[in-house]
């Protein structure tokens, strides 16, 4: 056993000054009722359906990350591999835009690694981590901290999904703010929930600040559905743990087993749609918010997620009724992805 003297503990604690906490604002606190509410109401109406948010407890977390990796979902490779190539170029543009400085404003930003390889070629006056999972907003912006001392580096507790009420933090300095979105994460919102959330983003500018997105492109409708439906099933169980935090959240007995994975192109709308499909007739229980039955027929239907696929033209499109005047692209070779920065 290590034996440690009470001095040599006392050196140590005053030798190595505790590393400061950073600053942790929250803007919504998690109201579980409105949640397991909604949830309920999505899942008894005639068209079944649940929030995109609704899949990422710990394990749809673990699970999505593990998504990331696979060689299907080309997504996040591609926007990694754009980002490498071009991101002297983007970084230069940036200072273009922004002379008198910028805040970096992460939204949705989780372990916020893809912010910290940007802030190796940029620097903002201040890093802004949001993201609705308080519990990993915290380690996440301190490793920011520790990384690049020189930039101020906050979080703020926010829900995306909701309508987004940045501007007490942003308004602090007088630098704009230059959104970072990556992921296609935009591509989970319907178009016009879309365009209104760009819309916010663009007034929280005030028309002085900018937006650097990740979209994911129109193409290939068997590959699109190969990166939603994986050989290894890991987006099966990732589309079934809704379920689970259904029984979790509601008291409710859905049997994921009970309930197959269906995963396609939508081409009329552009979107892979995430299904959920009764593979019998089955009745479900629910316990809370309140009590509640639903029969679900052999092979109805609960739709759990739409992942919009766009052209850059119709990409741009949204930026210009958002409000956006100003925009660059950059594409892989393939045009399987766009990186997009516009401002304005
Ligand atoms: C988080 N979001 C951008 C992912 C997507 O591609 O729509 C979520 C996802 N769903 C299934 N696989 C990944």
């Amino acid at each position: 056993m290590l034996k440690v003297s009470a001095s040599a503990l006392r050196d140590d604690f005053f030798v190595v000054p505790p590393p400061s906490l950073p600053r942790i604002v929250e803007l919504h606190q998690v109201n579980a009722a409105e949640d397991a509410a909604r949830l309920l109401a999505g899942l008894l109406a005639a068209d079944a359906r649940t929030d995109p948010k609704f899949f990422y407890d710990a394990q749809g977390c673990a699970l999505f990350d593990a998504i990331c990796h696979l060689d299907e979902y080309h997504p996040t490779r591609i926007e990694a591999a754009i980002f490498r190539d071009v991101r002297a170029a983007i970084a230069r543009e940036i200072g273009r835009e922004f002379p008198a400085g910028y805040q970096w404003v992460d939204l949705g930003c989780g372990d916020a690694a893809k912010s910290r390889d940007w802030l190796a070629s940029i620097a903002p006056r201040r890093y802004v981590g949001v993201d609705i999972a308080a519990d990993w907003l915290r380690p996440a912006v301190a490793r920011i901290a520790e990384a690049y001392p020189d930039v101020e580096a906050i979080g703020v507790v926010a829900d995306l999904a909701a309508p987004l009420s940045l501007a007490p933090v942003l308004d602090e300095m007088p630098e704009a703010p230059l959104f970072f979105y990556p992921g296609s994460s935009i591509g989970n919102f319907e178009p016009q929930r879309a365009i209104a959330m760009l819309k916010a983003l663009r007034q929280l500018g005030g028309g002085r600040g900018g937006l650097l997105i990740g979209v994911d492109c129109e193409s290939d409708p068997q590959r699109l559905e190969a990166a939603y439906d994986d050989a290894l099933g890991l987006t099966a169980a990732f589309n079934r743990n809704v379920l689970r935090v259904a029984n979790r959240l509601l008291g409710a007995d859905f049997d994921s087993r009970a309930f197959a994975h269906r995963a396609w192109y939508n081409e009329i709308d552009s979107r892979v749609e995430m299904h959920l499909v009764a593979r019998s007739a089955q009745t479900v229980r629910f316990r809370q918010p309140h009590p509640a039955e639903r029969d679900y027929e052999a092979g109805e239907v609960i739709v759990t997620e739409y992942s919009c696929k766009y052209t850059p033209a119709r990409f741009a499109a949204l930026l210009d009724a958002a409000g956006f005047r100003r925009q660059r692209t950059w594409q892989d070779p393939a045009q399987r992805f766009a990186v997009v920065l516009a401002t304005g």
